[in-house]
């Protein structure tokens, strides 16, 4: 049928038709670079299943992919993997128009999608490991709980070798390639990173597990819900999930700061200079010009975070307030870490309160106090700074032999 969308085939029978939404950088808390993708699938069999959604205002982009293959009544089947409302936002509406036998979520999505829109029929809770028969195809239905939803389930086609992934390998990459292998390594790496690092970071833990599930099946395809469909590099991404779940400790630091009137960002500055001498790599982020989202992509890799604050009205700046709730949050592996940064008339308790919460997050402190500076940085305050970039690296030699 002609249709103002089209839908991609992927594979045989099984079409993506979900909605690229080119422009958004604010995307629940988290500032993304390149827009995303919410992927939904439609496979074609004697039952024909939708895998998935997009968020409410793309409904009818997806109505008109669906319906340029067949018309979406003839839908039998949904599958919600996951249902934050990028995938199920546009449930309700479609419900209305497919009228399905079923909607076949988790126990825990059957759950989370009757809290979110009231609804009850025709929710169905599908079991971990359980299977069922479209016709030509069957669907088995895998649970990967706190990946990174309670709800989270992953579905197979074994025939064909198709894993619905749901955000597993996702990037926030809004292209109009449907695949991998159309796109740059260097694009691909970082934007997984950056999903990676601020959405399934505190949950690495689990990775490992996931690796080994996935390892028993056959799969040729990683159909995930945002960016690219995985055809060619399903070994790479994988290896790469696992690096970061280790999080193994590197000769990376980042300094991450903000300043009022430069005294920090000149202390940030001498620092860098000090773990360069001690053979680090660093990557210096003010606040003013990095977002908590990129600061978080840079630290997946490092093994050391510097944070350096000035002092306003007797506290932290605020910006560094925010970056280390966020990355408390985060739940960030073997780093080590120190604080440095200026007052004028509260001594030390800025670089104190920053330490403070660096300990919190099992981050161990590189030397006794950090560097505080009254006011503007004298050559004495700054060589403490270099000072302690050089004892960073060497103490990050010892952590990454
Ligand atoms: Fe893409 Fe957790 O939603």
């Amino acid at each position: 049928m002609t249709t103002p969308f089209k839908a991609i085939e992927i594979t045989d029978d099984i079409y993506w038709v979900g909605a690229i939404d080119w422009n958004l950088r604010r995307f629940h808390g988290y500032d993304i670079n390149r827009g995303t993708t919410y992927n939904a699938f439609l496979i074609k069999d004697k039952k024909n299943v939708l895998i998935d959604m997009v968020r409410a205002p793309f409904k009818d982009e997806l109505f008109s992919r669906i319906r340029s293959v067949i018309e979406p009544e003839k839908i039998d089947l949904i599958v919600s993997n996951h249902a934050e409302m990028d995938h199920s936002g546009a449930l309700p509406d479609t419900i209305d128009l497919i009228q399905p036998e079923k909607v076949l979520a988790s126990a825990k999505g059957v759950e989370a999608l009757k809290a979110h829109y009231n609804i009850d029929q025709p929710l169905e809770a599908v079991k971990d490991g359980s299977e069922i028969d479209i016709g030509r195809s069957k669907l088995k239905f895998i649970e990967t709980k706190m990946l990174h939803w309670p709800d989270s389930m992953v579905t197979f086609v074994p025939d064909k070798g198709v894993l619905f992934s749901q955000d597993a390998f996702g990037l926030h990459l809004a292209t109009s390639e449907r695949f991998d292998d159309e796109l740059p390594e260097s694009i691909l790496e970082y934007e997984a990173a950056h999903y990676y690092a601020n959405i399934l970071l505190p949950y690495s833990k689990l990775i490992p597990k996931l690796a080994e599930k996935l390892s028993e099946l056959d799969i040729k395809i990683f159909a995930t819900d945002h960016g690219p469909v995985w055809r060619s590099r399903l070994e790479w991404i994988v290896d790469l999930y696992k690096k970061w779940a280790a999080q193994k400790p590197t000769m990376k630091a980042v300094i991450v700061y903000d300043t009022m009137w430069e005294s920090t960002a000149l202390m940030s500055r001498a620092l860098a200079d000090g773990l360069r001498e001690g053979s680090a790599s660093v990557k210096l982020m003010s606040l003013a010009a990095h977002t908590r989202s990129d600061i978080a992509t840079e630290l997946l890799d490092a093994g050391a975070i510097l944070i350096g604050s000035p002092t306003i009205n007797g506290e932290m700046y605020p910006t560094l307030g925010e970056i280390l709730t966020y990355m408390k949050g985060l739940k960030f592996q073997h780093l080590i870490g120190d604080a440095f940064g200026s007052y004028g008339w509260v001594p030390n308790k800025t670089v104190r309160e920053i330490r403070d919460k660096l300990s919190e997050m099992k981050i161990e402190l590189v030397s006794e106090n950090g560097v505080s500076c009254h006011y503007v940085p004298t050559d004495d305050i700054l060589m403490h700074c270099r000072e302690l970039g050089i004892a960073t690296a060497k103490m990050l030699k010892e952590k990454s032999k």
